[in-house]
């Protein structure tokens, strides 16, 4: 059967690091508290000039076709998940295709949030499956640092930047599987309002709205529920035992929901790969950045039994089984 296969990866992280320490001289808090609850020791933040969301998403997709061993030109489409552009248009997906130098791709950007690439994965999927597009660049790129709450300890120590993408190419393979879900139920735990919308009713509404908000005691509880069992639904529907995974390629949004999530499926935690420490959450860049890693550390096996998992805003989650 027709699928796409991953035939490159590749990543970009600002080169600027803030620790924990650093932190807790902006907000009211601490490397232990920060470690215990979520994992994270540091995370990359974007120079927000040179380093916007489209400058690096295409740093990632020209690494991705190098590491792929193509010619930017072999590229028909370009999906970039991204909820930070730094445009509202032209796309970022347009902005990536100039960079790479390629031309009449196929190009648009999704959003949602943190789940964007495995959306965007499942699109580009679905092109090359049953629309003939042969090769495809899927990136998730974002510069969260620019919409958080710097007064909000809640928020602000969660989130870095950055970029992932993979190169896909049409080849013989299992067809694609996946969830794609979403509840309307928690809409209100996680929303940021789009910037520069002049009818507002104050200055300081405006303001303090174009921030990210989120009730994370709700989506950490939501997700917990809600994740492992979709995960298994998966593997029930493809007939694989979950002790047949290689990797469980998980959003890195806290080291607490990665390890609950093992435990609710029996699988020991050395399957959840995780990079949560360096990078902070990257919203739909996570997977992506984790799945280079894995790569260049050459724990990422040709045949390798994966499946990803993503969460976010909206609420809405995404599950999916492939081989590598
Ligand atoms: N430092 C110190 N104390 C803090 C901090 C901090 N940075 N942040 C909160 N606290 C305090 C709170 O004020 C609270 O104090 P209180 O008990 O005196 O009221 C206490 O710590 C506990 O707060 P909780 O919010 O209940 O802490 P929790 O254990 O839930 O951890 C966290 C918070 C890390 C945000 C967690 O809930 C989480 O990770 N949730 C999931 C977030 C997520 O995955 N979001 C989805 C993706 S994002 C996207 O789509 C864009």
């Amino acid at each position: 059967m027709l699928t796409g296969k991953i035939i490159g990866l590749g990543s970009y992280l600002p080169p600027k690091i803030m620790t924990n320490d650093d932190f807790a001289r902006i907000v009211d808090t601490n490397d232990d508290w920060i470690t215990e609850r979520t994992g994270i020791k540091q995370r990359h933040f974007s120079d927000g000039i040179e380093d916007t969301s489209s400058a690096m998403a295409a740093k990632a997709a020209k690494a991705a076709i190098e590491d792929a061993g193509i010619d930017a030109s072999e590229i028909e489409m370009i999906v970039v998940a991204c909820t930070t552009p730094d445009k509202l248009f032209p796309a970022m997906s347009f902005c990536v295709q100039k960079a790479i130098g390629a031309e009449g791709c196929i190009c648009f950007d999704v959003n949602s949030a943190c789940p964007g690439f495995v959306t965007a994965y499942n699109v580009a999927q679905n092109f090359i499956e049953n629309s003939g597009v042969k090769t495809a660049l899927v990136i998730g790129a974002e510069c969260l640092t620019n919409i958080v709450d710097y007064t909000d300890r809640g928020t602000c120590i969660l989130f870095g930047d950055g970029a992932g993408a993979v190169v896909l190419r049409a080849g013989e393979g299992r067809k694609n599987s996946f969830i794609l879900r979403s509840t309307t139920e928690k809409m209100e735990c996680l929303y940021c309002e789009t910037l520069k919308q002049p009818k507002r009713a104050s200055e300081e509404e405006f303001e303090k709205d174009t921030y990210l908000h989120m009730n994370g005691r709700e989506v950490f509880r939501f997700v917990v529920s809600t994740i492992p069992a979709n995960m298994q639904e998966l593997l029930d529907r493809e007939g694989i035992d979950a002790s047949e995974i290689d990797h469980f390629v998980f959003h890195q949004a806290n080291s607490r929901i990665i390890e609950s999530t093992a435990k609710k499926l029996g699988v020991p935690l050395e399957k959840f790969p995780m990079n949560i420490q360096e990078t902070g959450n990257t919203s739909s860049a996570s997977i992506p950045i984790l799945l280079t890693k894995m790569k260049k550390e050459g724990t990422l096996k040709k045949g390798d039994k994966i499946m990803m998992a993503s969460f976010g805003a909206g609420l809405n989650w995404g599950v999916n089984y492939f081989e590598y």
